[in-house]
């Protein structure tokens, strides 16, 4: 019994030694890190940067350099920053580093393989040592380096790494799966900074803009060098003039990387050394679905703030692949329809298919267009788009349909060649989907791939029971340790999962900032249902409008995630939010500051022209139909009111207080059932009153109104009294249009009856009876009937083209 005793407590003495046992400093010739030994882990002076075997699946391990600082207490949790052949992992036994006393660095995968070596050599002893920078540095006892990791990125450059004509950046190639992928950073042959997407099928550049010649986006590569480097303070210089500081740029004390994650964007990461989350502080790509390769084929990419990117396959097509979405998508018709020749055209409204153009062709019609991709046999659909300014559409048949996604407020459609015959075989499916005509169905892209088990080299039974024993041993303390150190924090999980937008100008500011920034909160400048607003300015001297919301009645990490949103919506007609607060109970949202004040003030004092009052129509219209997107439903605005309708310097609007409670996609809508009654009288559509699902056309309706107090300058709060029939009456302003309408015979003169008397008659007459129609149409009783922000933007934009109905 005694025996036992101690020989169970002697192999877990043997067992518990490593783990007592501390880090190396530095590896000198003749020694090893052995992956089966979790605390064989080199470590940087300071302890910021860890060197050793990383975990990258099952018993599969890499030799990698990871932050170490904050203490990661899963190894997985770590942030990686390089790693040696990364794309073949060796085994999770007997798989070493050795530093040879010749000099060379070798990693060896289960005892037999080499997988990787640095193929140095020297006549000196030699040291292995892992800089304060998360440099990897192996030099010979004279000084000189033989071999350093910054030489060789994987897809991170770390501040003080050079980024020289020999290496680049290539992303990982999954969220899980470390292998290289197919985005790439680099310089080009030009000697521009560029991201390449360099799949199995193509390859294209997606960054800066290809139809942009480098001087035009601010490029110069001259010089003929190829040097970019990012100083310890988030300043990134390259030798093409690309240049961009971090949005905590001088703040000391920040760990920052520059990585090109999987997605393809390239971004800039920073973090306070004892926070765990990292925060965005620059982005190359603000719209994801301008990267190319994602989606493949035939493909349409969407992106909402929520759910990230997603792919589709379009009309007619059918995913190749469901784990994979960059094959794209195949015909779902046969070969023997395409035959017969007879092909017909369908329209995807607001889409662009960047690419594989056979040429354009200015000035056509859209017969011309089709009978131009018709007579093409290879000729997949065309483009077909408005250039504003010369007044007429340019075609452009494509032989490919690529990179697919709808910027937005693209003023373009684009039409796929279908056979006649499966178009009509699929006739009825497809008159159901007119409703949503090219939305993408909600599949989203698996992202994961499952891992290969390599071969075990077989142990004892004895061993594995006993270490799977301590195994659980260990998890339940680890285990018990997490729950100690995560006590009181429920926002954990939220931080952990996500990382904070953090794009050019928007950041996480302090109370303090914004009380020293309003002078305490002295200047009011608006008030709302959810708080007061204030002027002020920053330290750098913006002007800004700061909102102070009433009371904190949401937990931090709901506040954070819902900004994190807002964040990230941009739009020219959407207003600007540059920074929040959130400390204690302060929720504070800073926004740029506009000018002209509010379209209410404005419409107040009677100061808008014609040209003004459809501008701002039109604006506003754009603005909502971008929060609404027609495929994703982001964000209810719920409160459209000239109150909410800011102007810029030049009078352009831009839609303010959206998204502060609802933030939501199209799944979750029928179900959704709002707790209280949103909104201002006056604009309020009848389902708030009915207690009818609410929907986008709550704010069409709110629109509706918005636009006929632009039209008759009347306020839809007050009664209007009109003489009717000799006796004074009192209505409200749709009653009162639709009574105007009612009696008289023509267009012209009801128009003009209701029409802004300050306006006189200085406006166009046409392009204002379409705006009172459109109106006349978003605020119809039934929420069906009403049409949705795209369209009317739509109809604003081309009055000339007569109302495609199909709403
Ligand atoms: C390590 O930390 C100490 C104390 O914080 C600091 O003085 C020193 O500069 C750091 N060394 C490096 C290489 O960063
Ligand atoms: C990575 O490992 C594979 C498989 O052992 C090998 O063929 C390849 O040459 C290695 N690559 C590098 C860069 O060492
Ligand atoms: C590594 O760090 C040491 C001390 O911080 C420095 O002297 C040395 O130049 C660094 N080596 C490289 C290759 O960066
Ligand atoms: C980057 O370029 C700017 C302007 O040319 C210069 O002021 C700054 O010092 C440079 N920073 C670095 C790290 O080279
Ligand atoms: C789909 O893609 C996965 C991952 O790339 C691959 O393993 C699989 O073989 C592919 N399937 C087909 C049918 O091409
Ligand atoms: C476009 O084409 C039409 C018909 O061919 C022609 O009348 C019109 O002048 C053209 N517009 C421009 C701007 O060239
Ligand atoms: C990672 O992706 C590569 C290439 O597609 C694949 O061969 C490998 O099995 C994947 N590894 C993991 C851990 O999923
Ligand atoms: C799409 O969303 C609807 C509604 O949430 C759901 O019923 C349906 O199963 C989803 N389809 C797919 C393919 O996920």
């Amino acid at each position: 019994m005694d025996s036992l005793y101690f020989s169970l407590l002697a192999l877990s003495l043997i067992a518990f030694l490593p783990l007592s046992s501390s880090t190396y400093r530095q590896m000198s010739g003749g020694s090893s890190l052995s992956v089966e030994n979790s605390d064989d882990v080199l470590m940087s002076p300071n302890g910021t940067f860890s060197a050793g075997f990383y975990p990258v699946g099952n018993n599969a391990y890499a030799f990698a350099i990871w932050f170490s600082k904050p203490t990661c207490l899963v190894l997985q949790h770590c942030t990686v920053v390089w790693m040696a052949n990364r794309s073949n992992p060796v085994n999770g036994r007997r798989s070493k580093l050795l530093l040879l006393q010749t000099g060379n660095l070798i990693l060896t995968d289960a005892g037999q393989f080499n997988v990787w070596a640095t193929g140095t050599a020297s006549l000196s002893t030699v040291r292995l040592q892992l800089n304060e920078t998360g440099n990897l540095v192996l030099s010979s006892s004279d000084g000189t380096t033989l071999w350093q990791s910054f030489d060789s990125p994987t897809d991170t450059l770390l501040p003080l790494q050079p980024l020289t004509r020999h290496a680049s950046l290539v992303s990982q190639i999954t969220k899980g799966n470390y292998s290289s992928g197919f985005y790439k950073f680099f310089f080009n042959d030009d000697n521009v900074l560029r991201l390449l997407y360099d799949g199995p099928e193509v390859s294209s550049i997606y960054w800066p803009d290809v139809w942009l010649l480098s001087w035009q986006v601010g490029r110069f590569s001259s010089t003929g060098r190829r040097n970019a480097q990012m100083d310890s303070l988030g300043s990134f210089n390259s030798s093409d003039s690309l240049g961009f500081r971090s949005t905590d740029y001088g703040a000391d004390g920040i760990q920052r990387r520059l990585t090109i994650d999987y997605d393809g964007n390239l971004r800039l990461y920073s973090r306070e050394e004892r926070e765990k989350t990292w925060v965005v502080s620059w982005e190359a790509l603000a719209q994801p679905c301008r990267i190319h390769g994602l989606c493949g084929e035939n493909s349409m990419c969407s992106y909402s703030p929520s759910n990230g990117r997603k792919c589709s396959c379009l009309e007619g097509y059918k995913v190749r692949n469901q784990s994979d979405w960059s094959y794209g998508c195949v015909p779902e018709f046969d070969s023997s329809i395409i035959a017969s020749r007879d092909f017909t055209f369908i329209r995807i409204r607001n889409a662009e298919f960047f690419g594989y153009d056979y040429g354009v062709s200015e000035n056509k019609t859209l017969k011309e267009c089709e009978t131009e991709c018709l007579q093409k046999v290879d000729c997949k659909g065309f483009q077909y788009k408005f250039i504003g300014s010369r007044g007429f559409y340019d075609c452009y048949p494509k032989a490919l349909l690529r990179n697919g996604h709808r910027p937005p407020n693209f003023d373009g459609d684009v039409y796929i060649k279908l056979p006649k015959a499966y178009v009509t075989l699929k006739k009825k499916e497809l008159s159901k989907k007119t409703m949503s005509l090219g939305c993408p169905p909600n599949t989203s892209i698996n992202l994961e791939r499952s891992y290969a088990v390599s071969q075990d080299n077989g142990i004892l039974k004895f061993m594995m029971w006993f270490a799977c024993a301590l195994g659980v041993v260990e998890i339940i303390s680890i285990f018990l340790v997490w729950l100690f150190l995560n006590r009181g924090r429920g926002d954990e999980n939220v931080a952990k999962e996500g990382y904070f937008l953090a794009a050019t100008g928007f950041k996480r500011m302090t109370f303090y900032e914004l009380k020293v920034a309003t002078k305490n909160f002295s200047q009011e400048i608006g008030r709302g249902g959810a708080g007061i607003v204030y002027k002020g300015m920053l330290t750098d001297g913006r002007v800004v409008a700061v909102k102070r919301l009433n009371e904190a009645n949401q937990g931090e990490a709901e506040f954070l995630a819902e900004v994190n949103t807002i964040g990230k919506l941009n739009h020219m007609h959407l207003i600007d939010m540059l920074g929040f607060c959130a400390e204690k109970k302060h929720r504070l949202l800073v926004y740029e500051y506009m000018e002209h004040g509010s379209l209410a003030e404005k419409l107040e004092s009677h100061q808008l022209d014609w040209q003004k009052r459809y501008d701002i129509a039109l604006g506003s219209a754009k603005g909502l139909a971008y929060l609404h997107d027609e495929c994703l439903e982001w964000i209810l605005h719920c409160d459209v009111k000239p109150q909410n309708i800011l102007l810029d310097s030049g009078y352009q609007p831009k839609v303010s207080d959206f998204g502060l409670s609802e933030l939501r996609d199209r799944g979750k809508l029928s179900s959704y059932s709002f707790s209280k009654i949103r909104g201002t009288r006056g604009y309020m559509a009848p389902e708030w009153v009915f207690n009818r699902p609410i929907t986008s056309k709550v704010d069409v309706y709110s629109y509706g109104i918005v636009t006929l107090e632009l039209v008759t300058g009347k306020s839809p709060r007050k009664g209007i009294q009109s003489l009717e029939g000799g006796q004074v009456e009192e209505m409200d302003l749709v009653t009162w249009v639709k009574e105007k309408r009612k009696g008289s015979e023509t267009k012209e003169t009801w128009i003009e009856g209701i029409v802004d008397p300050t306006l006189e008659d200085k406006y166009d007459k046409k392009k204002m009876g379409i705006l009172v129609e459109v109106a006349l149409e978003c605020v119809q009783e039934d929420r069906d009937a009403r049409p949705t922000m795209t369209q009317v933007v739509e109809r604003l934009l081309r009055p000339n083209q007569p109302l495609i109905r199909k709403y």
